[in-house]
């Protein structure tokens, strides 16, 4: 009966939920907007749209661990596709990483190789970290031009990069990676510059916009989600440094014998007082205690037992001579003490310990040693570390644990103000909707009950409806009476409704013989676990998302991972 009740009721709510949720969503499809490849042009600019096959080719190579031990080959999958956590722009589709903990490559040439002489450079695009990232890189490599060529399939880990920049994360290690790689102009070897504190990068399922601009002047700067995070100077901010140091200590320069690098010695001259006593000792006896009235010297701190008695069985001559055993003498309780008295001790004033003559200044004293300084034959100075080695193609060498990581819209150019243009273009209008759909999930997943219709007022009365159905039919008339705001949310409605309800009402209690009315309880009873698990509690937070990041086992941020509701077409 009761099942039948609020199995009604949940269909009720269900229905009216859908016109509510229904009501709020359209006018999101509305301003969700369609794709439309952009007009701003640069070196290289990538948008995936559906001729990027032509543009990217995944690597064929394999991997050697550093020992050359074991060897990985690039399986990992690439797919280029929609979003499938809130997607922001009808038809926008993406550059997805689709395995988990697997290497993954592939690479893009550029049209022309690119040479940042004198020229600003701009790296920016747009990283949605569908799964989270516990452990990954989702960074990108700027491949350096070389004379035989880029090969996409044998992009790896081998292959010269000029700049490394963005994302990379594994447990508490959390960076925004920008290396860039530099030539020794005296040797022609290269040497990775690793910037110095990089910020932590953003774990988001929303697009996050990462770029880096480097200026002429050997300034950089990079922002995230337009806010500067970082600024540097290439010159400064980087380890090793760009430039050796121009003199280096001589290493054939050794300390010579008779080098003197104690600063104080102990005074030849000091002689130890006449009167200094080394064998004073620290402590003497007191000679002012005296020993207290009533000390009973002849008495022993214990004595033996007078209550113990030799036990039946001793033996003596198995056992040995049967000694009582020691008590507190009764007598000394009584009395200060008891036995010999001795003196206390008290601190020696002719005390003096063992004499050492004072230090003084070393006359021979040449400070310390340091190995002369001769100038550094590797020395050079590279004053434009910005004109960066010709960049030929753009990357992705990547290993991580969590799949479903979104690339999209990258820009590699020389104008800051066509990357601004680009973002506004793209990222400020999907960063808007997703996050508009983040924070609308971030609502019904709060699993309480909203205390009041301004909390969350869509699941408030939801629920205020359904508590309202399960009484109306219950009991029509009083359910209305507890809840007139809830039948007055029916306006004009409420009249068919009531008849509705009322004809339903009848249909199910006359189909079988009503049971005595009984208490309303919202306590789940055996046969109406279904219902109950599925009337308005949202149960979001455990989607398929969800399931697979946590497979890979080191998974830890609960993060929400509702399924999405797939881009509508019209
Ligand atoms: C770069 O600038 C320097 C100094 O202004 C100039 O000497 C050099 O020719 C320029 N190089 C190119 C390739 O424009
Ligand atoms: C970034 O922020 C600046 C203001 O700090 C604004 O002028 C610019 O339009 C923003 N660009 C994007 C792409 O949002």
């Amino acid at each position: 009966m009761k099942c039948n009740r609020r199995f009604l009721a949940f269909l009720l709510t269900s229905a009216l939920a859908v016109c509510i949720s229904a009501e709020e969503a359209v006018p999101s499809a509305e301003v969700q907007p369609e794709f439309k490849p952009t007009k701003i042009e640069a070196p290289f600019l990538e948008q995936f749209t559906d001729d990027w096959t032509k543009r990217w080719s995944p690597s064929e190579a394999t991997k050697e661990t550093k020992d050359g031990g074991e060897i990985f080959s690039y399986v990992g999958k690439w797919e280029v596709e929609v979003p499938i956590v809130f997607p922001g722009i009808l038809g926008d589709k993406g550059l997805v990483v689709k395995s988990r903990a697997a290497h993954h490559a592939i690479s893009a040439p550029l049209k022309n190789s690119l040479d940042n002489t004198n020229k600003t450079l701009v790296v920016q695009y747009e990283v949605k970290l569908q799964n989270g990232l516990e452990c990954g890189g989702a960074y990108m490599k700027l491949l350096t031009e070389s004379e035989k060529g880029i090969h996409a399939e044998e992009f790896s880990d081998k292959t010269p990069y000029t700049i490394m920049f963005g994302p990379d994360k594994c447990g508490s290690t959390n960076k925004v990676h920008f290396i860039f790689r530099h030539k020794n102009p005296k040797t022609g070897k290269y040497e990775e510059k690793h910037m110095n504190s990089a910020p932590s990068a953003k774990i988001s399922k929303l697009s996050t916009l990462y770029t880096l601009i480097i200026k002429p002047d050997n300034s950089f700067e990079i922002l995230i989600n337009n806010e500067s995070i970082k600024t540097g100077n290439l010159l400064k901010d980087f380890t090793p440094a760009v430039n050796p140091p121009k003199e280096i200590d001589d290493p054939n320069d050794k300390k010579p014998d008779d080098w003197v690098d104690n600063p104080k010695i102990a005074d030849p001259n000091a002689k130890k007082p006449d009167d200094w006593d080394e064998d004073a000792p620290f402590e003497i006896p007191n000679e002012d205690a005296k020993k207290p009235e009533g000390w009973l010297d002849d008495e022993p701190t214990t004595i033996p037992d007078p209550e113990a008695k030799k036990p039946e069985d001793w033996d003596d001559e198995e056992d040995g001579d049967w000694i009582a055993p020691s008590v507190p003498n009764p007598k000394c309780d009584a009395a200060p003490g008891c036995g010999e008295w001795k003196r206390p001790m008290k601190n020696n004033p002719n005390y003096k310990g063992k004499w050492y003559p004072p230090e003084i200044d070393n006359p021979a004293y040449k400070g310390p040693w340091a190995p002369r300084k001769i100038p550094n034959t590797d020395y050079f100075e590279d004053s434009h570390p910005s004109n960066f080695e010709k960049i030929a193609a753009i990357g992705f060498e990547l290993w991580t644990m969590q799949n479903n990581i979104l690339f999209d819209n990258i820009y590699i150019g020389h104008s800051e103000e066509d990357a601004k243009k680009f973002a506004e273009e793209t990222w400020v209008v999907k960063y808007k909707i997703e996050k508009e759909a983040e924070d609308k999930e971030k609502i019904s997943d709060v699993k309480e009950t909203p205390k009041s219709f301004l909390d969350n007022p869509v699941e408030y009365l939801r629920l205020e409806v359904n508590d309202f159905l399960v009484n109306v039919l219950e009991d029509p008339l009083s359910a209305i009476k507890q809840k007139p705001e809830i039948a007055g949310l029916f306006g004009g409605a409420a009249a068919i409704l009531f008849t509705l309800l009322t004809v339903l009402y009848n249909l199910i209690t006359s189909a079988k013989k009503p049971s005595a009315p009984h208490k309303k309880t919202d306590e789940p009873t055996p046969d109406d676990k279904d219902a109950d698990k599925s009337v308005p509690h949202d149960d979001g937070g455990e989607g398929d998302n969800e399931g697979e990041s946590n497979a890979g086992g080191n998974n830890i941020t609960k993060r929400s991972g509702k399924k999405p509701k797939p881009p509508k077409d019209n």
